[in-house]
């Protein structure tokens, strides 16, 4: 195989393939995850950052934002910095499809192809906790939920709000009816 890069390389050359194509980046030269390194003092390539150093991820001074509670209770709605439009709700349309739906379902009603064929523990509907707060929902994606894995890895802080958002918009349009809206259902259906 070896042997056949550059026969290829000077194929695609050939027909002007621009030459970045052939130097892709993620085959340099790099250092892997505790990967061993001759250049520090101390032989590893992972460096520890400098103290005080905080991920650009993390935002301090609003716990109801960040973690979904307030005073260890679960927060009742969005928090007020989240501006609920549009965007925001295409925003979360788009992400709970990518990282919620296989188990989910679509609708949120847990019917899933996923969902079918899990042995351990059936992905619940989510249209049928629609009396429990925002920041339940919120709280579960961030720090995982019985054997559901957290989610924070995939999604960020406003993401998963988003998502929150959306599911609410899935429960909703679920107990609307075409004439007008009706106010989110207060027990279990
Ligand atoms: C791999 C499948 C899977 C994915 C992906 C997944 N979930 Fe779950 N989820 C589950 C399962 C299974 C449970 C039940 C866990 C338990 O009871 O131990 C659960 C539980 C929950 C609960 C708590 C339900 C309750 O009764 O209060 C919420 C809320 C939830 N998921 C929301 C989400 C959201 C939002 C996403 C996307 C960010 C997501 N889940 C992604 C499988 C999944």
């Amino acid at each position: 195989m070896r042997r056949l890069i550059p026969v290829a390389g000077l194929a695609l050359a050939a027909c002007n393939v621009p030459s970045e194509f052939l130097q892709r980046m993620e085959e340099q030269a790099k250092y892997e995850y505790y990967e061993t390194s001759t250049f520090w003092a101390d032989g590893r390539a992972m460096r520890t950052p400098p103290e005080g150093t905080v991920p650009r991820e993390r935002l301090v001074g609003d716990p109801g934002l960040t973690t979904g509670r307030v005073a260890g209770q679960f927060v009742s709605a969005l928090p007020q910095s989240l501006k609920v439009d549009r965007a925001l709700l295409e925003e979360g349309q788009k992400k709970y499809n990518i990282v919620c739906a296989q188990c989910h379902g679509r609708l949120g009603d847990g019917n899933s192809v996923v969902a079918e064929n899990m042995a351990l523990r059936l992905p619940p509907s989510l249209q049928q906790i629609a009396n429990k707060p925002d920041g339940h929902f919120y709280v579960a994606i961030t720090e995982g939920y019985g054997v559901m894995p957290s989610f924070a890895g995939e999604l960020n802080i406003q993401e998963r709000w988003a998502v929150v958002a959306y599911v609410r918009a899935l429960q909703r349009a679920r107990t609307s009816s075409a004439g007008g809206t009706q106010p989110l259902p207060q027990e279990n259906r």
